[in-house]
């Protein structure tokens, strides 16, 4: 039996996050955040004072950062170079450039590595999201899920979750407009793009509640498993 490679990918927003982390936990198989990576190399770049504008200094400097993803549904946290950067890739700076550093394709090719052998690594199997999942990174996954939600839906979950961090309106009026211009940026890139895989099950979550979306993935791959 080859190991279990269950891949989600969607938009910001569209719960992947969150769902492909109780999928990981419910079915005892290991978690990979791709986003968290392609963060992780965004904020080496910005500390290490490469203009992430100049695609052509970027990919020179790609190779240089070492970073290693945790695994663990509850909480996997990121190095580079040993440090821990979960905290800080969540940060502005990082959210507001790392679509323009994903877009080299000598940094994706970096990454994708890293993702199989994470991949591999896995015991039981994994639990991978991101942008190209089922396109790019894990072609042959026992399945795949596209997760999308509308607009609005998007941008109302994320703007409840700010509140609830005490994030003062405008600054959350200011997120909403950056997510609307990552997911266009990483639509529209020409390497790996943001789309469904061809065999990807489209699931949209707007009227959906966190369990149902849960279980629906859940009996997805069991059907397929
Ligand atoms: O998932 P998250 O919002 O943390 O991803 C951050 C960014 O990383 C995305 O906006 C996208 O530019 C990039 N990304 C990507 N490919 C992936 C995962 C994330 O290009 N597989």
């Amino acid at each position: 039996n080859a190991p279990v490679v269950v891949a989600i990918d969607g938009p910001s927003g569209s719960g992947k996050s969150t769902v492909s982390r109780a999928v990981a936990a419910r079915l005892g198989l290991s978690f990979l955040d791709t986003g968290a990576m392609y963060r992780a190399m965004t904020w080496w770049m910005l500390t290490n004072g490469v203009d992430t504008a100049d695609a052509e200094a970027v990919a020179i400097a790609c190779g240089k950062p070492v970073i290693v993803s945790g695994t663990d549904a509850d909480g996997p946290t990121i190095t580079v170079d040993g440090v821990d950067v979960s905290g800080p890739i969540r940060g502005p700076e990082v959210t507001a450039q790392v679509s323009a550093v994903s877009a080299v394709p000598a940094v994706r090719t970096r990454l994708v590595e890293l993702q199989r052998d994470c991949a591999g690594l896995a015991p039981r199997g994994i639990v991978a999201e991101g942008r190209d999942m089922g396109t790019v990174v894990f072609p042959d996954a026992t399945a795949k899920i596209f997760l999308t939600a509308s607009a609005d839906a998007r941008a109302e979950r994320r703007a409840a979750e700010l509140r609830g961090k005490g994030v003062d309106e405008a600054t959350i009026a200011a997120m909403a407009a950056d997510l609307v211009r990552r997911d266009t940026a990483d639509s529209s890139r020409s390497t790996s793009p943001l789309t469904q895989a061809e065999d990807a099950v489209l699931v949209d979550t707007s009227a959906l509640t966190l369990d149902q979306v849960i279980d629906a993935v859940v009996e997805l791959v069991a059907e397929r498993a």
